[in-house]
């Protein structure tokens, strides 16, 4: 799915925010602050904003605008994977959110300053989000956390050193829970911290975050191996030496591990409050049954 087909109001008015707060970096360079933006104005799915947003939306609406900071800041870290994901080390892929990728428009110097910049840029947005000082440390630990040394950079260090060979499907689980899932999951731990929830509900969102992540891996796998790289926005079958749940289970395989995580994520959600339950479970239905 893009941005296009999304009508919910919570991601048309973080997308306003967004594109009005984009980093901004004028110099004599003839294109490093234009690449900085490119690949927000790209389009992207939105996702981990989404999750932090529908959580402060379910239990303190009014703080919804002051949380675009931090959605912005999430988005910041994950668009900044995205284009260290795509330069020639990495996937070497050429198309990014339908757009090409930096190192293919610019130069591979450009591509990994852009996340660099990118990935320092969202903490200085958390830093100067109007929240109080002791819930801006939470978010930066949690963000930093779950995107650093064994977070996110840990996924995809194992993701590359294991091209071409086999781990086994727990090992690809971690994998998995750290290339994507632990990202997605702190989204809505975020969310959780800024509406001030107990640490026993922090966690357990963040348990049910773990799984939701793991299911987005899943589909995208699952896209990688069925999706035209039109309908995807990205290069497709450009997992073939990797460790994907498609390689490892065959498609079927990987659908049906698809299917079972969506019952559990249902079943995990359904104890939650009736608001977080009704935003979380539309979720799971627009991004994941589609
Ligand atoms: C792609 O993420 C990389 C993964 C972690 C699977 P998205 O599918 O969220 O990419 P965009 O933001 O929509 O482009
Ligand atoms: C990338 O996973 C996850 C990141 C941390 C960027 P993929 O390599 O599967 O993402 P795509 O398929 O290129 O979007
Ligand atoms: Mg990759
Ligand atoms: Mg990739
Ligand atoms: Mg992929």
């Amino acid at each position: 799915m893009d941005l296009a087909e999304i009508k919910d109001t919570l991601l048309i008015d973080f997308e306003a925010f967004l594109q009005k707060n984009l980093p901004s970096a004028p110099s004599f360079h003839p294109s490093y602050d234009k690449a900085l933006k490119e690949m927000f104005e790209a389009g992207g799915k939105r996702f981990r904003p989404l999750m932090l947003l529908q959580i402060v939306e379910s239990f303190q609406p009014l703080l919804v605008k002051n949380s675009h900071f931090i959605a912005l800041a999430i988005e910041m870290i994950h668009t900044y994977s995205l284009i260290h994901d795509d330069l020639p080390t990495f996937d070497d892929a050429n198309l990014r959110r339908g757009h090409p990728t930096l190192h293919v428009s610019y130069d591979e110097v450009t591509a990994t300053l852009v996340g660099d910049a990118l990935n320092t840029h969202s903490f200085l947005l958390i830093a100067d989000a109007p929240f109080s000082s002791d819930i801006k440390i939470e978010l930066i630990y949690e963000l930093s956390l779950n995107s650093g040394a064994n977070g996110m950079v840990l996924g995809q260090a194992i993701d590359c050193y294991f091209e071409d060979k086999v781990l086994t499907i727990s090992e690809l689980r971690f994998l998995h829970i750290h290339k994507t899932a632990k990202l997605i999951a702190c989204s809505l731990k975020m969310g959780a911290i800024i509406v001030g929830l107990d640490k026993d509900k922090q966690n357990l969102l963040y348990e049910i975050g773990l799984n939701i992540g793991l299911l987005f891996q899943v589909q995208d796998d699952i896209i990688d191996a069925t999706y035209t790289s039109y309908k995807a926005g990205k290069p497709t079958n450009n997992d073939n030496s990797k460790n994907s749940y498609t390689n490892l289970l065959g498609i079927d395989g990987a659908k049906k591990e698809k299917d079972r995580l969506i019952l559990e994520v249902e079943s995990q959600i359904d104890k939650l409050d009736i608001e977080v339950k009704k935003r979380l479970l539309s979720s799971i239905d627009r991004y994941f049954k589609g």
